[in-house]
């Protein structure tokens, strides 16, 4: 005779067994660690590298352009404390050197401008799982004030050597299966009309633009392509770009360096697309979008007479 048994879906016993198992393996693990770590502590011969476990970057090699002042060089300083390993390039040698030295890291000197090669070479090789575009330079006054070399050179290291690095190292890491981060440094000029500022603003609106789209095409790869929009950060680049006329120094209206590294960090871990990194970059390309076109375009090129014409500039 045909008797119906009744089964549960769920065994409770098994469960509690699977659940008591996969405990047990996270305390193994945990116990492992910590008596490992406890063993190997100051000992010769080993070393203990913790890459930031939330990070999520396959491999623990980061390239960072522009890694001889300013930004690039407190992002070099956080990301080595992290345990990463580091390539810096920039053009300074002598000071690329002892960036380096300082966070044990390879150094490869070169000017965007004219030598990109050595450096798309060493990307397809090594196959960093983090890029950091964040070389770049301006020069304040008007655009036909300058040489036209110097405006090209400008476009040159802001955006055309930007994305193509940052095509080279999607394309190394599709073509081996990695995902990865590419992070483009970008600037609130690039959101704006800035008069005396026209060609680095055009360079910048290019980079956020292709850093948009990028991410949309290689983010279903695993590879996300974010851009970070920096307002003013007290570095040698208004000094640099005014010619040693103006320094920009930390106020409640500039940040440090060290902040504004702390926040591309985050922004990389959170992989956010685009981040205005400070409240009050955010805070100010909202109220411009508020305020009529030829009232903008005066505070603007007002702020930027004030340092190129250094009338009430520091020294
Ligand atoms: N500081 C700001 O207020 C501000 C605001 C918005 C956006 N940003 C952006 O933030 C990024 C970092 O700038 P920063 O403020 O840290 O300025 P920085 O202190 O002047 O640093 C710029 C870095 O870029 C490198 N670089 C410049 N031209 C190069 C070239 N032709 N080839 C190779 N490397 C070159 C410099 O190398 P060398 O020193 O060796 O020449 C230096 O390491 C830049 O992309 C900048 O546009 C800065």
């Amino acid at each position: 005779m045909y008797r119906p048994t009744l089964r549960p879906l769920h065994n409770p016993i098994r469960g509690q067994i699977r659940a008591f198992f996969a405990g047990f393996g996270f305390f193994a693990n945990r116990l492992y660690s910590f008596a490992y770590v406890r063993f190997a502590k100051n000992r010769p011969g080993f070393e203990i590298i913790e890459f930031a476990p939330q990070s999520g970057l396959c491999n623990g090699l980061i390239l960072i352009t522009g890694a001889s002042s300013g930004v690039g060089e407190a992002l070099a300083r956080l990301l080595s404390e992290e345990g990463f390993s580091l390539l810096l390039t920039g053009r300074d040698e002598n000071r690329l050197k002892s960036v380096a030295k300082l966070c044990r890291a390879e150094w490869l000197p070169l000017d965007l401008a004219h030598s990109l090669a050595p450096l798309l070479s060493w990307i397809r090789e090594k196959k960093p799982g983090l890029v950091i575009n964040n070389a770049g330079f301006a020069l304040y006054g008007p655009a036909i004030a300058h040489p036209l070399s110097s405006e090209m050179d400008i476009l040159e290291v802001n955006a055309a050597a930007a994305i193509e690095i940052s095509i080279e190292a999607a394309r190394t890491l599709q073509s081996n299966r990695m995902p990865g981060v590419i992070l483009n440094v970008s600037s609130s000029a690039g959101e704006l009309p800035i008069p005396s500022m026209a060609v680095y603003a055009a360079a910048k609106a290019c980079l956020t633009s292709f850093s948009k789209s990028f991410d949309s095409e290689m983010s279903p790869y695993g590879i996300r392509v974010l851009a970070s929009i920096l307002g003013p950060v007290a570095t040698p680049f208004a000094h640099r770009a005014s010619s040693g006329r103006y320094t920009q120094t930390p106020s409640w209206k500039v940040i440090s360096p060290e902040r504004a590294a702390q926040k591309i960090w985050e922004q990389i871990l959170k992989r956010k697309a685009v981040s205005a990194i400070d409240f009050r970059t955010r805070a100010f390309l909202l109220a411009a979008k508020l305020l009529p076109r030829p009232l903008l375009e005066w505070i603007l090129q007002k702020n930027l007479a004030r340092r190129y014409n250094c009338r009430s500039c520091q020294k």
